[in-house]
């Protein structure tokens, strides 16, 4: 048998000082279509998600709450992996940054950093002090001209300023590596507008700090007590340690470099530019890619606890079902943009896609069938023209017309049955002719939706590839 290709697909890991809400759910669900149909068309798939949990942040919300860093984690990490589970998200894995094991391998990166040479011949890292204005909500350094009224822009909040030693990481001496590699896409940033700034973006930065002297809540240095890891390194280390990088290979010959990490582009800098120093660092390969996809806002307004407007996916879900909430999460706009999510419309779209479209017309199929004791016999799978347009999509990241692909699929099934009015022919070699072919279209159409609606996808598969096809209950009542 020849070697299954292997495919890694990484989300970013969630911060634990919220609990999940829609624009987490949105990476996550994308990057559960993927691995599910990299799945399907026979990949060796390692699909990653999981939390970051460390650093000032985490702390202060730990200590809002009164409780230990660890336990608030504990809490949080497990709300994590609930909603994870309610989306029916098949993630292979779910990396916590205060495992044990991911503690000890970050510890291992570093005592490599420290040894390690940079291109140039300097030392990778070296200490030194540190003055700056930190936002504890990004767990960034600002610089002045970042600021708005004195405030972070994204935070409405002051900066502190903070003075410390520090080990800086000396990212000069990568830079142009870095560029050289994403701009002949060995390191491809997708899509190209994101390539661009990362670019450009590169002409900005300065060696970073790596670690942190006042931060409690975070994993020491395994050479100077005084530092904890800042909470960048040890989060983008995720990506390696969840595969047992550095002490145990397996995994890691297998599934490494990551064919793509997902992420949205407020966090494109740590991602395009942090990330692959220090992987050249440690000399191992960058990834295959990058997918930087845009910020949604939702009804012309960021998400925010302060705004009220925050969705909890759980909420979709019980309204809509999990298949439907995955639908109407990817059908809406293009990957990629910078959208906006009208919430106001689901109901619309849930009844007009779903409960009178894929819903309405399994529903006369297979009553049809069943009311005449039709004998359909349609395969499953296969090379089709639908397949291969629908895998062009997918294969550039465009979800909302992979999905309008089958959709005009099935507007053709219906109108072939409102123009031949099946339900009036009683010859029964003339309706399996009819028949016969939506029925096969139907089962094309369900195969290809199985990545984005799998349990929707499974039972029309099952009804339609049964011995006997009997009338399928509704399979999304009206709202
Ligand atoms: N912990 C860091 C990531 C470390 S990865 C090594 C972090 N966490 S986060 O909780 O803030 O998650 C940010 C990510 O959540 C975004 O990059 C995106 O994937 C997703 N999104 C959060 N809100 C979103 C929207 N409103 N719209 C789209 N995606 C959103 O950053």
């Amino acid at each position: 048998m020849p070697k299954k290709q292997k495919y890694y697909i990484t989300t970013p890991i969630y911060y634990v000082n919220d609990k999940p809400h829609i624009g987490h759910a949105y990476t996550t669900v994308v990057g559960d279509v993927l691995a599910r149909w990299k799945r399907q068309n026979g990949f060796d798939v390692f699909y990653l998600t999981g939390t970051d949990e460390h650093g000032s942040k985490v702390a202060a919300a730990a200590q809002a709450e009164n409780k230990s860093p660890q336990k608030f984690c504990d809490e949080i990490a497990e709300i994590y992996k609930i909603k994870w589970q309610n989306l029916n998200i098949s993630n292979d894995y779910f990396i916590r940054t205060t495992d044990k094991d991911h503690i000890e391998r970050v510890k291992q990166i570093f005592s490599q950093l420290k040894n390690g040479q940079t291109p140039k011949g300097n030392d990778v890292i070296y200490k030194d002090n540190y003055q700056g204005l930190y936002c504890t909500g990004c767990e960034k350094f600002l610089t002045e001209k970042e600021l708005v009224n004195g405030q972070c822009p994204d935070h409405n909040k002051k900066p502190e300023a903070l003075k410390e030693k520090n080990y800086f990481f000396r990212l000069s001496d990568y830079k142009e590596i870095i560029r050289e590699k994403i701009a002949n896409d060995e390191f491809q940033i997708l899509p190209v507008s994101r390539k661009n700034e990362a670019l450009s973006l590169l002409d900005f930065v300065d060696d970073f700090s790596v670690s942190r002297e006042s931060v409690a809540w975070g994993i020491e240095l395994p050479f100077d007590q005084t530092q904890k890891s800042y909470v960048w390194v040890d989060a983008l280390s995720n990506y390696i340690t969840a595969l047992g990088y550095p002490s145990d290979l397996k995994l890691f010959k297998k599934f490494w470099p990551v064919d793509v990490h997902l992420m949205a582009q407020d966090i494109l800098k740590f991602h395009t530019i942090y990330w692959p120093a220090m992987l050249i660092a440690l000399g191992l390969p960058l990834p295959k890619s990058e997918y930087i996809h845009g910020f949604f806002t939702i009804d012309g307004q960021k998400m925010g606890k302060s705004r009220g407007n925050v969705i909890d996916p759980d909420e979709l879900v019980s309204k809509y079902g999990v298949d439907a909430t995955r639908y109407l999460l990817l059908s809406q706009f293009s990957f990629g943009q910078e959208a906006d999510i009208r919430v106001e419309r689901f109901p619309e779209k849930y009844n007009a896609d779903l409960a009178n479209g894929l819903g309405n017309l399994v529903a006369r199929v297979t009553t049809l069938i069943e009311k005449n004791k039709l004998k359909i016999i349609i395969k499953q799978g296969g090379d089709t023209k639908l397949k291969k347009e629908f895998d062009q999509k997918m294969s550039n990241y465009r979800f909302d017309e992979a999905l309008k692909i089958l959709w005009a699929e099935l507007r053709k099934c219906d109108e072939i049955i409102t123009n031949t009015q099946p339900w009036k022919i009683t010859d029964h070699e003339e309706l399996k002719k009819i028949l016969a072919p939506i029925a096969q279209d139907l089962l094309n159409v369900a195969d290809l939706l199985q990545p984005f609606m799998p349990q929707t996808a499974e039972k029309i598969i099952k009804i339609l590839t049964a011995d006997k096809i009997k009338k399928a209950q509704a399979l999304f009542p009206r709202i």
